[in-house]
C-alpha cells in the first residue's frame, strides 16, 4: 500500500509576504477555494497578530472552505496564540502554527537566550496551543542549519507535549539535498516518539534545491510537505507545489501518493499568477508558458510520432487543454467565457459584455489572443472599477524632439486634464499625472516585460511607488508601453488616494 503525503500550502501566508503579492480577503478566498478544488489537505491562512487585514482573512477563509484544515501561524508566544485560536473560531478543521528558531544563530543573536531556555520556551508556546486546538504544529525555525543532536531533543520536547506535527524549516535555503535527507532521516531514528507526530518539510529556494531537498526530506521520512503555487514566497520563494504533486506522479516508485487532482494545477497556477501580478517565468517546470512547448524541429517530429519520446508528463495530466478553442478576432463571447473559465476566472454576463467588448479591441490590434492577453483583459476590467481612471493619453514622442503628455484622468466620475514635457514620452506621462495629483510620491521601481515576442506583444508594467513613508505597487498592460506605464503609475496611486 503507498504512503500518503499531506499538502500544507502555504501560499496564502509565505507566498503573501512577497512584496507586490498582497490580496485582499475577497481574492485570498478565491485562492483559497481554488486550493480546496485542488485537493490540499492544509491551509495556511495567515499570521493573524501580525495585522487586522491577515485576521479578517483566516477567519473569512474559515469560513468559505470546508474540507481543509485552517492553519493560522503564530511566533511562540501567548498573545499570539489567543489571537490565532480567535481567528480560527469558525473553521471546519483547525490547526496552531506555532514555534521559534532553533538554530545557534537565532538562539544567540535573535533571542539572546540559551538552548535550554527555548526547549523551555518551545514546549510552553505548544501547551498553550493545545488548549485551545487538538492539531498543533510546531516549528523549529532555521532547522536547516540547527545541529541535528539538539534538534532532536527539541522535537521530542514538542511532541511530549502534544505537537501533532513537528515542521522542519530550511528557512534560508541552505541545506544540500543529501544533508537535508539526512537530517530528517537522523530525526526519524533518534527522536523517542516521532511516531506520534507528523515530519513536515519547509524548504525555501535560495539556492535553487527547495524541491530536491523536499523529495529528500520525503523519501527520509517527513509525510508532510509545506509548498506554494508556482513556488512564490519570501526572497527566492517556497517548494513549488506543482513539482512535488508531478514528481510523485511521474515517480510511481516512491509509492507515495497525494491527495492533489492534478488537472487542476494549471487553471490554480493562473490563478495566483494573475491574482498577486506575479508572472510565472516561462521556462518554469510544470507550469511556465513553455514547459509543454516544442519548439525545435527534431523534438516536434518525435512527439509527433509518440509522445513520449520527448515529454514525460502528459500535458492533460496538469490540466492543459489541447483542444482549446484559439481565440481571434472571430470568437464569441461563449468561446472567451469558455476560456476563462480554463484559466480558473469565472465571470458573469455583465462582466463578460465588458471584457468581450476590450477582447474585440485587442483583437483588431493583436492576431493571436493567448492566455495572457485573456487574463491581462480581466484585469483592465478590474482597473475599470478603480476610483482614478485614465481615459486619455496622448503622447508626441521621437528623437530630435522633445515628449509631450496629455493626460485625461475621470476622479471619481470627474475630469482633469493636464500637459507635461518629459525625458521621453512615460517621463512626460507621469509629471501630467502628477500636476492632476498633487502628492509627494517618488517611483522607486519601474519594470517592463513584453508576454510574448512581435511587435503587436502586450507589455506589462510593475511599478513601486513610495508615498508617506509606504510603498504601493501597481500593475499596468497594454499593447502601448506607455499608457501601461501610466495605468501602473494610476493603480499604485488607487492604493493610497481615497
Ligand atoms: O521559513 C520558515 O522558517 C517559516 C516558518 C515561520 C515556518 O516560514
Ligand atoms: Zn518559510
Amino acid at each position: 500500500m503507498s504512503d500518503k503525503l499531506f499538502i500544507f500550502d502555504t501560499t496564502l501566508r509565505d507566498g503573501e509576504q512577497v512584496p507586490g503579492c498582497q490580496l485582499n480577503t475577497v481574492e485570498k478566498i478565491q485562492v483559497a477555494r481554488a486550493l480546496e478544488a485542488l485537493g490540499v489537505d492544509v491551509i495556511e491562512a495567515g499570521f493573524p497578530i501580525s495585522s487586522p487585514g491577515d485576521f479578517n482573512s483566516v477567519v473569512e477563509i474559515s469560513k468559505a472552505v470546508t474540507w481543509p484544515t485552517i492553519c493560522a501561524l503564530t511566533r511562540g508566544v501567548q498573545k499570539d496564540i489567543d489571537v490565532a485560536a480567535e481567528a480560527l473560531q469558525y473553521a471546519k478543521h483547525k490547526r496552531i502554527h506555532t514555534g521559534i528558531g532553533t538554530s545557534d544563530y537565532h538562539i544567540k543573536h535573535k533571542f539572546n537566550s540559551t538552548r535550554e531556555e527555548i526547549i523551555e520556551r518551545a514546549v510552553a508556546a505548544v501547551k498553550h496551543a493545545k488548549k485551545y486546538v487538538e492539531d498543533v504544529e510546531f516549528y523549529a525555525e532555521d532547522a536547516g542549519r540547527t545541529d541535528n543532536e539538539y534538534l532532536a531533543r527539541v522535537v521530542e520536547a514538542v511532541i511530549k507535549a502534544g505537537a501533532t506535527v513537528v515542521n522542519i524549516p530550511d528557512t534560508t535555503g541552505y541545506c544540500l539535498p543529501h544533508e537535508f535527507g539526512a537530517k530528517i532521516k537522523y530525526l526519524m531514528e533518534n527522536v523517542k516518539g516521532v511516531h506520534n507526530a507528523i515530519i513536515s518539510t519547509h524548504c525555501h529556494n535560495d539556492l535553487g534545491m527547495a524541491t530536491a531537498n523536499t523529495i529528500e526530506g520525503v523519501i527520509a521520512g517527513a509525510r508532510q510537505v509545506e509548498t506554494t503555487i508556482n513556488g512564490i514566497g519570501e526572497r527566492a520563494g517556497n517548494t513549488a507545489m506543482e513539482e512535488i504533486a508531478m514528481i510523485l506522479h511521474s515517480h510511481k516508485e516512491l509509492n507515495i501518493t497525494t491527495n492533489i487532482n492534478t488537472k487542476k494545477i494549471t487553471e490554480t497556477s493562473r490563478l495566483v499568477s494573475s491574482l498577486m501580478n506575479m508572472p510565472v517565468q516561462p521556462n518554469k517546470s510544470i507550469v511556465g508558458r513553455n514547459a509543454f512547448a516544442h519548439s525545435s524541429g527534431i523534438h516536434q517530429d518525435g512527439v509527433l510520432k509518440n509522445r513520449e519520446s520527448y515529454e514525460i508528463i502528459d500535458p492533460k495530466d496538469v490540466g492543459i487543454d489541447e483542444n482549446s478553442i484559439v481565440l481571434t478576432a472571430r470568437s464569441g463571447r461563449a468561446a472567451l467565457k469558455h476560456r476563462l473559465s480554463v484559466l480558473g476566472v469565472e465571470i458573469d454576463q455583465e462582466r463578460l459584455d465588458k471584457v468581450y467588448e476590450d477582447f474585440l479591441k485587442l483583437a483588431d490590434r493583436k492576431k493571436d489572443i493567448n492566455d495572457d492577453d485573456v487574463l491581462m483583459l480581466v484585469g483592465e476590467d478590474r482597473a475599470a472599477k478603480q476610483r482614478i481612471k485614465l481615459e486619455h493619453l496622448q503622447v508626441v514622442s521621437g528623437i530630435g524632439v522633445q515628449s509631450v503628455a496629455s493626460v485625461t484622468l475621470n476622479i471619481a466620475g470627474e475630469k482633469f486634464e493636464a500637459s507635461a514635457s518629459g525625458n521621453g514620452p512615460v517621463d512626460a506621462s507621469i509629471k501630467a499625472v502628477k500636476k492632476i495629483i498633487d502628492r509627494r510620491m517618488t517611483l522607486k521601481e519601474f519594470l517592463i516585460q513584453a508576454i510574448n515576442k512581435g511587435s503587436d506583444d502586450v507589455g506589462k508594467v510593475h511599478m513601486q511607488v513610495e508615498y508617506d513613508g509606504n510603498t504601493y505597487f501597481g500593475f499596468g498592460a497594454n499593447t502601448d508601453i506607455v499608457a501601461a506605464s501610466v495605468e501602473a503609475y494610476i493603480d499604485a496611486i488607487n492604493k493610497f488616494v481615497k
